[in-house]
């Protein structure tokens, strides 16, 4: 197939074009150019801010459009001035209005759609997200896929990767955790969400899926953290209180503890069902596999990590304790 990635140079987008590539599929990937697209991908350097910042892709038909934007503005100019056949709309969980209960189904209620062109900050996420999807969905066949939190090499969040590379990296025989263990975690592996992507694509699968792991918790991702780091550091649960009082945030952004939410509101934002999408073919390998590469990825980082607590957090707090 003609396959037109709008991104196609960053994390997922770029493993999108990969696999799309290895399936004999012809790639053109369209970007601003901060990074490359896979090799033997096309690149076409375009700027979606601009109102004709498309024009570049037109004057043809696209067999697919695959689109992982955020920007309701970019994705309606998109289905405005790009022929194709099909398209695919990489979407988030975030699109969902409540996280209060875990795993659910894609006929749960989401935000409502943000009806600006632009995110006036990231709370604007979710609902950008929701008016992306029915602006693709209102342009003809289309898949939408709503996203868990992605995992795996490239993870620039470093949420994936924290807890493998802190427990092969601790600062003693002990290494910070909540004491919220049972706290609900699912991750899928970038190569497996781009493939199936990519799959769902060449089909030209109609409908809106949920894609993420099976549902599991922090105490059995430590575990797996701990095993492909072949770490003989403990985890040391520290009170959520405790971390509240010494500063320690969660989930993402400097001094915090990824893949747990310290809000009752969130508890289920991890999880989702995804029956839908597993009898549509998508398949996942092992979260130790996908912890064991991202270490691996993680040991050659050039970017600062985006989560975690860094050594002297980490020593901050097992002094105060
Ligand atoms: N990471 C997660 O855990 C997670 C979870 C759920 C859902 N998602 C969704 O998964 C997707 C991740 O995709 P990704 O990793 O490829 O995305 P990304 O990191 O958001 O990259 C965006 C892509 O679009 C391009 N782009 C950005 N602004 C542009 C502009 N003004 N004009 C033209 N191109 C522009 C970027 O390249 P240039 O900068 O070179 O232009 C890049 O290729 C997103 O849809 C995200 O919402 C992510």
């Amino acid at each position: 197939m003609e396959l037109l990635v709008l991104g196609g140079t960053a994390f997922l987008g770029h493993e999108i074009a990969r696999s799309a590539l290895a399936q004999g599929h012809r790639v053109t990937c369209a970007a601003r150019g901060s990074a490359e697209p896979p090799a033997g991908a096309a690149f076409v350097r375009i700027d979606r801010d601009e109102d004709d910042g498309l024009a570049p892709l037109t004057g043809r038909r696209w067999d697919v459009v695959i689109d992982v934007a955020r920007q309701p503005g970019h994705v309606r100019r998109a289905v405005r001035d790009l022929a194709a056949d099909h398209r695919v709309f990489v979407s988030s969980g975030n699109a969902y209005a409540d996280f209060s209960s875990i795993e659910q189904a894609e006929d749960a209620a989401t935000l409502a759609p943000l009806a600006a062109d632009t995110m006036s900050s990231d709370d604007d996420y979710g609902a950008a997200k929701v008016a992306c999807e029915q602006a693709v969905l209102a342009a003809g066949p289309a898949a939408v896929v709503r996203s868990g939190l992605i995992g795996g090499p490239g993870d620039w969040s470093g949420r994936s990767g924290y807890w493998p590379w802190r427990f092969a990296h601790p600062v003693g025989p002990e290494v910070v955790v909540p004491d919220d263990l049972r706290f609900p975690c699912a991750m899928i592996d970038v190569r497996d969400l781009a493939a199936w992507i990519v799959d769902l694509a060449g089909r030209r699968v109609e409908g809106t899926f949920n894609a993420t792991g099976p549902t599991t918790d922090l105490e059995s991702v430590l575990e797996v953290a701990a095993r492909v780091a072949g770490s003989s550091a403990r985890p040391r649960p520290v009170p959520v209180e405790r971390l509240r009082e010494l500063g320690i945030g969660d989930w993402m952004g400097p001094a915090t503890l990824p893949l747990w939410i310290d809000d009752p509101d969130w508890r289920g934002f991890a999880t989702m069902d995804t029956r839908r999408a597993r009898a549509e073919g998508l398949t996942m390998r092992p979260l130790e596999e996908t912890l064991t590469d991202v270490l691996a990825w993680e040991e050659t980082r050039t970017q600062p990590r985006r989560c975690g607590l860094t050594d002297d957090d980490e020593r901050r707090v097992l002094t105060a304790l």
